[in-house]
């Protein structure tokens, strides 16, 4: 009797130990976070709280290429609106995972576990960061304490599409424009000849360009 009990524990434990180590850093289904160590790959996704976006891999049209994108979750064709690795695209995303380190740092590893796409942030503290998608399409590494200490975010490395709450111009903290730039064609997300981008030193004005050629203006308004 007591041989059989100890063999269920025994067994028991090994069940638990090997569901750990498989499963242990999967992502729970339906949730709108990854949090540290934490990895997400092949066909996984997260979602916003209420449902509007979905992030994960995508392939765009017949390409063989995969990339991490956001996009609408309920729309009949994937209407992709952020691209993480526009130039690095990966071909295995059973193999490859978008993982957030203790540092603070999201990152993509290609097949061979090399970085291939990554925020650069990193968090005064080690193994306080949480990163979500958040309802407006934002996807966002801050502190998981306190929702205002933001490290990193999508909203300022826009590609295509300017979402409500977005912001193009001028990101004054690390002194860089943030603009829109098209994709290179319908199955490449990789920046294409078309980009937008706020006029802020001086008059503000929306200027579009073809490759470095600017051929619009809506001229200052204001
Ligand atoms: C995701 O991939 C797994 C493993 O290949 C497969 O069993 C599962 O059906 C897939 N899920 C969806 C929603 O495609
Ligand atoms: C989705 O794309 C297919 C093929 O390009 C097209 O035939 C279809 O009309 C599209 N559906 C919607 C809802 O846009
Ligand atoms: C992963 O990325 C590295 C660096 O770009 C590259 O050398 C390597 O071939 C890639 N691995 C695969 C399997 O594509
Ligand atoms: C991270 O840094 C590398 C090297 O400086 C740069 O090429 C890459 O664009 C940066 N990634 C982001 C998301 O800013
Ligand atoms: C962060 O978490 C990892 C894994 O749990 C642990 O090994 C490491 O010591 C932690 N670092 C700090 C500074 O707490």
């Amino acid at each position: 009797m007591y041989y059989l009990k100890t063999k269920e524990a025994c067994l028991y434990l090994l069940v638990s130990l090997t569901f750990v180590l498989f499963f242990g850093t999967r992502l729970n289904e339906g949730t709108n976070v990854i949090a540290i160590g934490q990895t997400l790959s092949g066909n996984d996704t997260i979602f916003s709280k209420d449902g509007t976006f979905e992030l994960g891999f995508f392939t765009p049209g017949k390409s063989r290429n995969y990339y991490i994108g956001i996009w609408y979750k309920d729309f009949a064709n994937k209407t992709v609106v952020w691209v993480a690795n526009r130039n690095h695209p990966i071909s295995s995303p059973f193999d490859s995972e978008l993982k957030l380190f203790p540092n603070g740092n999201l990152a993509l590893l290609n097949e061979s576990k090399i970085q291939i796409w990554s925020s650069n942030s990193t968090a005064k503290k080690e193994n306080s960061s949480i990163a979500i998608l958040l309802d407006n399409g934002n996807f966002v590494t801050r502190d998981n304490q306190d929702s205002s200490n933001i490290i990193w975010q999508s909203f300022d490395y826009p590609t295509d599409t300017w979402l409500p709450g977005g912001k193009i111009g001028y990101n004054k903290i690390k002194n860089e424009k943030i603009y829109l730039t098209s994709w290179r064609n319908e199955e490449n997300p990789a920046p294409g000849l078309f980009s937008l981008e706020v006029e802020t030193n001086g008059p503000s004005a929306i200027l579009l360009y073809n490759m470095t050629k600017q051929y619009f203006s809506t001229g200052a308004w204001c």
